[in-house]
């Protein structure tokens, strides 16, 4: 569905991707892993065109997102949800939900109404559509950033350490959220450091070191059979956190 193809991207002298390369299938829920500074957000705004690359290719569907109609396809079916929340807090908790669908998908509003009460009642925010989201938790906060990416019903949602920023008594309550999103069938990638949750959703686990895919693996290939020992100690070292 998604193939990201020989990206490289430096910032000034700084070479922050050096060709990296991957397939997203349909369905597929893929976790990148990866030191600080390696490029695991770059990467991911890269896919979202949310930032430029010097070579290589994004194909959306099989065509080249270069390709000004791929572009549109791909921004009309991919949502990211941000470690800092992304919601606009000077409206309602529905009105951040509702206002993609309507002012870029050109949704009736009651449609998207009824649909965004649907997503809040899925991420544990039934009853409370009319709040400010300034007045939310932040747990509650990436609740509403994740129904409202889902709203626009994506083939496929990019999470960039959606619970790094939270109290780690809201980390499960956003986990389990995206959790029910996987169930949905949206394909996932997801940059993350809790290890437990890549093993336990993740088809594939990335790692990422200093701008290059080092491993490709499955879940169980990576944590049983760590390819090497730099990777052994990134895993004993997050896990000991
Ligand atoms: N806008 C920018 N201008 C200059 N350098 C940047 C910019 N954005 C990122 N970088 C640099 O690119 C490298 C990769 O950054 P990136 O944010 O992708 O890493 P990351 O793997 O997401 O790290 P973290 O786990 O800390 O979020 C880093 O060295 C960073 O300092
Ligand atoms: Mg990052």
């Amino acid at each position: 569905m998604l193939s990201v193809k020989n990206i490289s991207k430096c910032f000034g002298d700084l070479e922050v991707l050096k060709g990296i390369s991957f397939d997203i299938h349909k369905g597929e829920k893929i976790a990148i892993l990866g030191p600080s500074g390696s490029g695991k957000s770059t990467i991911l705004r890269c896919i979202n065109q949310l930032e430029t690359y010097d070579s290589g290719e994004i194909d959306y569907m099989g065509k080249s997102v270069d390709s000004g109609q791929a572009l549109h396809q791909l921004r009309q079916h991919i949502g990211m949800v941000f470690q800092r929340f992304n919601v606009f807090t000077h409206m309602s908790v529905l009105q951040n939900v509702i206002e993609a669908p309507v002012h870029v998908k050109k949704v009736p509003k009651q449609e998207a109404v009824t649909r965004a009460k649907e997503l809040l009642k899925m991420v544990g925010l039934e009853g409370r559509e009319d709040a400010m989201a300034k007045n939310l938790s932040g747990g509650q906060q990436q609740r509403v950033a994740i129904a409202r990416a889902m709203a626009m019903d994506p083939e496929v949602i990019l999470f960039d350490e959606p619970t790094s920023a939270l109290d780690p008594e809201l980390v499960g309550e956003v986990l389990n959220v995206i959790r029910k999103v996987a169930a949905e069938g949206v394909s996932m990638v997801i940059v993350t450091h809790e290890m437990n949750f890549a093993r336990e959703v993740a088809d594939r686990i990335l790692f990422m070191e200093d701008g290059v895919i080092v491993e490709d693996a499955s879940p169980e290939e990576f944590f049983e059979h760590p390819k090497n020992e730099r990777i052994r100690q990134f895993i004993r070292k997050v896990e000991e956190r």
